[in-house]
């Protein structure tokens, strides 16, 4: 079980085409969507599609390793699977069908504060693996209260994620009214109609809530309050100042995620995090701003022997995370694929994106005759 691939769905492309048909328009627009004209997000793909890599046929060549070390753990393969907020409202269960997937492969998985699983729920799945990414709350009370149950749920890593200093404007999201859970206006129950896997398999698992923020908000709270609620509780603001208390309190290691240039990562560096995503959450903020790819080599060259660089937007191939590797990432995360993957093939989606990636990755090391993750860069052309 733990090998399983279908071959009728080899890459991601073909994932997100079955995905589409199975999950509920305003669901599939929550997760594929940008913020504004798309721009950043359709960047992070030409630019991530323009590395390219050097074989090397002649050397000597025994087979590659994709193993890497990262916090004192060898994880199986270098990726990760990233935060997504509301991954229930996308496919019921699907955090505890990723998490479960990720222990059992041996790659880290990020569960989100915004999640439609709790923390605790995760913590048990992923039976201790799981990292927990923390929107940082606005409420002293709140953060403290979710440090506490993160470090009592064994959680070993902490992301707190810095790029959303406001909520992205997000058109499509605008229009079909999104929220959670769903509204039931006829647009969305037709749609819901359409799709009757989702909808059985969310009348099994219940309506999908923010599991972990369950306890901070008011009881029998409006669904169109959720917004400013969550707006004014845990998105927002955090610059420097407000991460000083999450690192002195936080003792496990610490990872910033969402920085894109050296600015950033300076500042990172002299909090004391131990590593940080630089990222621009899959195009979902800024669309006039730079992809990761295009800043990570200049990032890596001068801090990369003061801090671990992971790098996540826009990745979808074996092949594309190779040429993040390449081009000076200690780690990668993907967010979309592994949604699209369950989406697609439910409980088996989790296992079978992180197989195929698996499979495609070797394959690219082979070719390349690249024996480990970290020599990677030597096969960089651009
Ligand atoms: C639907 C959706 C929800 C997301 N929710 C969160 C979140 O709750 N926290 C977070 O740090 N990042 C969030 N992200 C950003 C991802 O963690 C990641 O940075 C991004 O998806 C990477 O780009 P990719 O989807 O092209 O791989 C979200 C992304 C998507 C697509």
């Amino acid at each position: 079980m733990s090998d399983y691939f279908n071959p009728k769905y080899p890459d991601v492309a073909d994932l997100k085409r079955h995905a589409k048909k199975r999950i509920p328009k305003f669901a599939f627009d929550y997760l594929e969507g940008g913020c504004m004209e798309e721009i950043s997000l359709r960047r992070n793909r030409t630019q991530v599609e323009g590395v390219q890599l050097r074989s090397e046929l002649l050397k000597p060549f025994s087979g590659s390793d994709l193993t890497v070390d990262l916090f004192g753990h060898k994880y199986a393969a270098p990726f990760g699977i990233a935060p997504v907020g509301l991954q229930g409202l996308m496919w019921p269960k699907s955090p505890e069908i990723l998490a479960k997937a990720a222990a059992e492969k041996n790659i880290p998985y990020i569960l989100s504060t915004v999640s439609s699983s709790s923390l605790e729920r995760i913590a048990q799945v992923s039976e201790g693996k799981a990292w927990f990414q923390l929107y940082n709350p606005t409420d002293d009370v709140i953060r403290q209260d979710l440090l506490n149950r993160i470090t009592a749920a064994q959680y070993q890593v902490l992301v707190v994620t810095v790029d959303v200093p406001t909520f992205g404007f997000r058109p499509r999201d605008i229009k079909n009214g999104l929220a959670m859970p769903p509204k039931m206006t006829l647009k969305n129950i037709l749609q819901m109609l359409s799709c009757p896997h989702w909808s059985l398999a969310t009348a099994l698992a219940g309506t999908p809530e923010m599991e972990t923020l369950k306890p901070y908000m008011p009881k029998g709270m409006p669904t169109d309050e959720l917004a400013a609620f969550m707006n004014k509780t845990v998105m927002g603001r955090v610059d420097i100042e407000g991460l000083k208390p999450i690192r002195d309190t936080w003792k496990g290691p610490l990872v910033i995620k969402g920085l894109i240039n050296e600015t950033d990562v300076k500042a990172a560096i002299k909090l004391g995090a131990d590593a940080v995503i630089m990222s621009n959450h899959g195009g979902r903020q800024l669309d006039a701003g730079e992809s990761p790819i295009e800043t990570l080599q200049g990032v890596t060259q001068k801090y990369g022997s003061q801090i671990k660089i992971f790098m996540d937007s826009g990745l979808r191939s074996g092949s594309n995370i190779a040429g993040a590797l390449a081009s000076g990432a200690d780690f990668t995360f993907l967010g979309r694929p592994f949604v699209y993957g369950v989406g697609a093939l439910g409980d088996n989606g989790g296992l079978h994106t992180i197989n195929s990636l698996v499979l495609q990755l070797t394959q690219i090391m082979n070719q390349l005759g690249c024996s480990k993750v970290s020599d990677l860069h030597q096969h960089l052309v651009k």
